[in-house]
């Protein structure tokens, strides 16, 4: 009773909304534990590759034959769909990331802080990076002269290099394939985004496109070491009895798209026992865990989720694309943590094999800051009132130690001399310190405020600080 009078939020019981109802939790306990270790990781990196790189244009949508913004051709071929996707198809030829040196990222990546990787093995334009029997369309073909590089099965390094330094290892997969001939039948021209045959018409076809689904999957899941995340986009590759026709790109799909999950997640689990496996927007139970995409949830969820964000303004390689500043991903990730979310922040190698400087540079300050403050991130829950005006809350398991982290304005480098923290009540027992000192701050409620004094020594900050973390222990 007395550890649990300690703090008493005025908000305890959390306010769950849902994003979608549909989650259903896994049963599997290997399953279960595996999502447990996952959320306690917070942070982990994203990577989008491909030859779409070479032009720096987005990945794989300029082949798509949708009209919108994200979809838009450019350059010599954009005036004709077919030489387009022939040019863009003819990258696999050109493609030769000569400064692929993965460790340099999982340096960069460990030193930020993050936990765990996902790549994209294959986007939806089907080409893959990594060894696939099941076509040629791949780095590792004789016709990408990449091939004859040691290197050239990119996944399979990229999850090694990770997997030596303990981060878990996530597979992106596209369900969609343009570029195989059981997906868009070049019978008939690509309409949009889906299958363009019905494959209730045409069994035989979408049936090869399964068997072709399943043993690339099945690859990926045996020749590559422990795998941890079957993370699969292309969520319009899905039964029709799940489509929501109140979500917009939904109202398209107008064929039984089923790839069967079960099949596929019962295979890969048993190669890979204990496996997430993330059927992203599908909902159910091969869904085990919700991706917001580009946006934070203003509230915590009532099911296991991760934010994924780019951190230029594009999952691809653009070049000079516009990062986003170290303080603006610092609060992002403490505002997606304290939610009880985690943080998947992706960044796109450039053609050559390697990021633009701006992402090392990035990293590297957000390290310094989690070197100091990562104790209120990782391992963390969210607590009830998750926030209050600039200042965001988690608390440790046992709910023993809440942090209070006190997100700073862009230019502020000076901390006040107190900071008023609304809608907390605290017990006389209590130390409160800002990490990175020892020191024992001065504290008083006024009236249903808790007050913390700053000393002048610790009112300065570097421009580096981004975000301030008061622990409030009980003892
Ligand atoms: C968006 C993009 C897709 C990308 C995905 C990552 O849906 O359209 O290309 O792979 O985000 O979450």
């Amino acid at each position: 009773m007395k550890k649990n009078s300690f703090f008493v939020f005025l908000l305890f019981t959390f306010c769950f909304i849902s994003a979608q109802n549909n989650y259903v939790a896994p049963t599997d306990t290997l399953v279960q534990q595996k999502l447990n270790q996952w959320h306690d990781y917070k942070f982990g990196l994203f990577m989008h590759w491909g030859t779409y790189s070479q032009w720096g244009v987005v990945e794989s949508w300029s082949i798509c034959p949708e009209d919108e913004g994200w979809t838009q051709r450019r350059g010599p071929y954009a005036s004709n769909y077919f030489e387009y996707k022939k040019a863009y198809e003819n990258l696999q030829t050109t493609f030769n990331p000569q400064n692929f040196h993965p460790e340099n990222w999982v340096e960069a990546a460990k030193n930020a802080g993050m936990k765990y990787v996902v790549f994209t093995t294959k986007h939806h334009d089907g080409f893959c990076m990594f060894d696939t029997k099941q076509t040629d369309y791949k780095i590792t073909s004789s016709k990408t002269p990449f091939s004859s590089n040691a290197r050239s099965n990119v996944a399979k390094e990229i999850f090694n290099a990770f997997r030596k330094e303990n981060f878990l290892i996530g597979a992106y997969f596209s369900k969609p394939d343009w570029h195989n001939e059981n997906y868009w039948w070049p019978y008939f021209p690509p309409k949009d985004r889906n299958v363009n045959y019905d494959p209730k018409k045409y069994p035989e076809k979408w049936s090869a496109f399964k068997q072709f689904t399943y043993n690339q999957i099945e690859e990926l899941m045996s020749d590559y070491g422990k795998m941890d995340i079957l993370w699969l986009d292309g969520g319009w590759v899905r039964p029709l009895s799940t489509v929501d026709r109140n979500v917009e790109w939904q109202k398209g799909i107008v064929f039984d798209q089923d790839i069967d999950m079960g099949k596929i997640s019962r295979m890969a689990r048993n190669h890979q026992p204990g496996l997430i496996v993330v059927d992203r927007s599908v909902g159910g139970e091969f869904e085990n865990y919700q991706t917001p995409e580009q946006q934070v949830p203003d509230k915590p969820l009532s099911f296991p989720w991760e934010t994924c964000m780019t951190m230029g303004n594009s999952w691809s390689y653009v070049p000079h694309d516009h990062y986003k500043s170290a303080h603006d991903l610092i609060h992002l990730l403490i505002k997606i943590v304290s939610r009880g979310g985690n943080f998947l922040l992706n960044i796109g190698p450039g053609p050559d094999g390697d990021w633009d400087t701006a992402a090392y540079a990035r990293l590297k300050d957000v390290g310094a800051w989690m070197k100091i403050n990562s104790e209120g991130i990782y391992n963390s829950k969210p607590v009830a009132p998750y926030s209050s005006n600039n200042i965001f809350f988690t608390q440790s398991k046992s709910g023993k130690e809440v942090y209070a982290f006190y997100l700073s304005d862009k230019n502020e480098v000076v901390l006040p001399a107190e900071i008023r923290i609304g809608n907390i009540f605290i017990t006389k027992k209590a130390r409160i310190i800002l990490l990175g000192s020892s020191k024992n701050l001065k504290w008083q409620i006024v009236n249903n405020e808790l007050v913390i004094s700053i000393p002048s020594s610790l009112q300065n900050r570097s421009a580096g600080n981004y975000a301030a973390v008061f622990k409030i222990t009980q003892y």
